[in-house]
């Protein structure tokens, strides 16, 4: 059988793949769709990356063989996974691999903003430092802030364990409840988003991009956060209207915002680096050496584990486990 992957993956996972299958790693970095659409044909699986869309053309491309898209990420907003499905394709990705990585990002961004950290390294560097001033670049304090997590799922969790830690009360609103995290954190849910906006000091985005959660904060939702409040974005781009985030932040509406994702990563909105009270980081959550390894091996592992029948561990859409092409070899 033959392995498509995208682009060279951390660690040596992918020998594995190479000792069962015929294996062909992209050499360079992002491939293009033209190459994509090339290399796809008559694959049994394509082990791909979030910048890639897997949409119905490139199943189509890759025909009957497809067995497996196996995602190296958490996120699987780039797969068109309803077509997947209808097709008998089985979808995977990454989950757990990388939560607390996600998480830690989280919570640095938060204090990377609150405590002016980027403003005062820029302020030295540029030599206008000249020693100790009462009122140099106050910031907040977190401990017996309120943090809201919005989206309590792995990475919410652990956001909500940091959060805590440092002294944080801890709310939440998401899909469905956390036995845990209300065990462990005393977090309380909240059943509109609506109440979270309105009395968190901090507020992380940690749902994933779907129909629902695009465009979920915008202009009303940001209003009604207290002005001192600040806005953490490691989910995706567009769960954030960027525009009117942008319009807030330059009105004084909220205290300040520390974003990982956005709209348009292939050209972020120059309308975010003026603004001093948002630290900006390039979608880099994930990026510790601990997670890429153990993300990689997982979607290596999907593979291998789906093509030998058994169900995988990251497995997106259970439905069509049942009658997914595999159990045709
Ligand atoms: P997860 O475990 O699936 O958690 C997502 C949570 O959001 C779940 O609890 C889910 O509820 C909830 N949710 C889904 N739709 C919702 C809605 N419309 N309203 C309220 N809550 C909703 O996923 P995860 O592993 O924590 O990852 C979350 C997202 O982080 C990923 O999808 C990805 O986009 C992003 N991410 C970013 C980076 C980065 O590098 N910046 C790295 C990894 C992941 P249910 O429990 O009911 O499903
Ligand atoms: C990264 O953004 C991921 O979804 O894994």
């Amino acid at each position: 059988m033959k392995v498509f992957v995208t682009q060279k993956l951390a660690g040596d996972f992918v020998d594995r793949l190479a000792e069962k299958y015929e294996v062909v790693v992209w050499p360079g970095r992002e491939i293009s769709r033209k190459d994509l659409l090339r290399k796809v044909r008559g694959v049994d699986a394509i082990l791909s990356l979030l910048t890639e869309r897997i949409d119905a053309e490139v199943m189509e491309k890759a025909g009957e063989n497809l067995k497996i898209i196996s995602n190296c990420a958490v996120g699987f907003d780039n797969v068109e996974v309803s077509e997947a499905t209808r097709r008998g394709i089985v979808v995977t990705n990454t989950p757990a691999a990388l939560s607390e990585s996600v998480a830690e990002h989280a919570i640095a961004l938060m204090l990377t903003v609150m405590r002016r950290i980027v403003e005062g390294d820029k302020y030295v560097r540029s030599g206008k430092f000249k020693g100790w001033e009462p009122d140099l670049m106050v910031g907040m304090t977190v401990r017996r802030k309120v943090l809201g997590v919005v989206g309590m799922g792995r990475i919410g969790e652990w956001t909500a364990r940091l959060g805590y830690g440092l002294g944080m009360k801890v709310i939440y609103y998401s899909r469905s409840r956390s036995v845990d995290v209300e065990k462990e954190c005393k977090g309380e849910y909240k059943e509109k988003l609506d109440e979270l906006l309105k009395e968190a000091d901090v507020i992380s985005l940690n749902v994933p991009l779907n129909k629902e959660t695009e465009g979920m904060i915008g202009k009303r939702e940001l209003m009604m956060m207290k002005k001192t409040a600040v806005l953490i974005n490691t989910a995706r781009g567009a769960v954030v209207k960027e525009n009117e985030l942008i319009e807030m932040l330059k009105e004084g509406r909220i205290a300040g915002a520390g974003l990982d994702v956005f709209e348009d990563e292939s050209r972020v909105n120059t309308g975010l680096f003026k603004l001093d009270n948002v630290v900006l980081t390039p979608h880099i959550a994930s990026a510790t050496n601990e997670a890429r390894e153990l993300m990689a091996e997982m979607a290596v592992n999907n593979i291998l584990r789906t093509l030998a029948g058994e169900e995988p561990e990251g497995l997106v859409n259970e439905e069509v486990w049942c009658r997914a092409r595999v159990h045709k070899c």
